[in-house]
């Protein structure tokens, strides 16, 4: 059996066709348009590249886009006042401070002095705080997390009572994307780097979510029959054979995966570009709370 892929680029598009679409409705009836300021400390080039696509997406949505960027060495106060003019700013509906930060800073720190209103990227410690507490709803969930679990949504009828494998712990995307599961009734388990008979593990996943930033970890042999893997690794690797030398694969070896796999998402292609959708939602999502508050 070959998986069906999961066209993640398709699905992302349908979703942003709607929210430019809510956003042209929205400044028709002579409100607002949503406004995203995104904050970026340093020079990471993957960050800068992530920072464009953001805003290019905003601008294609209708999305205002504010961008500040601050040197490499900015201090904890700089930032945290950068974030406190944001927070007052009347046309900045959404706030997102592209991480990682430079070592010297406290992220926790930073990301606390966002408004809860305007946390978009949903890092706040009350909204990942609230997502993982039954009966409490965040304001906003993670983007990447929300996109994965939009597309797992999509595939199966419903994800209760099915186990649900997470490989990856991180706070961007594993923990909330299991505590989304979980939510959703999901049997789950969350693997990481001391979890013993890994390839065991994996195994009895109905879901898998690959969040490792490990090049090709996920083997075949490693994937029950027709499990619906999700594949959120981004890594670079040597390909003499490709004209730039190299090329972008995930954490699942997709080749061999897609043999067994009932479906898959691919990288490119994949999780991606759900990011990004689901950021402009969210960013619409803050706008309408900000009306709602205003009036
Ligand atoms: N770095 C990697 N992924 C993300 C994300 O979704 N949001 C932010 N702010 N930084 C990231």
């Amino acid at each position: 059996m070959t998986a069906k892929d999961i066209n993640g680029k398709a699905i992302a598009e349908s979703i942003r066709a709607r929210v430019k679409e809510q956003v042209s409705q929205r400044v028709a009836a002579g409100k607002m348009p949503p406004g995203l300021a995104t904050v970026l400390v340093g020079e990471n080039p993957a960050s800068q590249v992530y920072v464009r696509n953001k805003q290019k997406a905003c601008a294609e949505a209708g999305i205002r886009s504010f961008g500040h960027e601050l040197p490499a060495d900015a201090s904890q106060q700089q930032v945290e006042d950068l974030i406190c003019e944001l927070n007052m700013n009347p046309n900045v509906h959404g706030i997102l401070v592209q991480l990682p930060l430079p070592g010297h800073l406290d992220e926790e720190k930073v990301l606390n002095t966002i408004s809860l209103d305007k946390d978009v990227d949903g890092f706040h410690p009350i909204n990942i705080g609230r997502l993982a507490q039954k009966g409490r709803e965040p304001l906003f969930v993670p983007c990447t997390p929300a996109g994965v679990m939009y597309m797992l949504e999509q595939e199966l009828p419903t994800l209760e009572g099915v186990n649900a494998v997470v490989l990856g712990r991180s706070n961007i995307v594993g923990m909330p994307v299991a505590l989304l599961l979980v939510r959703a009734n999901a049997t789950v388990t969350i693997c990481h780097s001391r979890t013993r008979d890994l390839p065991d593990v994996v195994r009895q996943a109905d879901v898998l979510v690959a969040a490792v930033g490990r090049a090709q970890m996920v083997k075949k042999e490693w994937v029950k029959p027709g499990a619906v893997v999700i594949d959120v690794g981004i890594n670079r690797i040597a390909d003499p054979t490709h004209p730039k030398g190299s090329r972008l694969v995930g954490d699942v070896d997709y080749a061999g995966v897609r043999e067994v796999a009932g479906a898959i998402t691919p990288v490119p292609g994949g999780v991606g570009p759900m990011t990004i959708a689901m950021l402009l939602q969210n960013t619409l999502h803050a706008a309408e709370l900000y009306d709602k508050k205003a009036n």
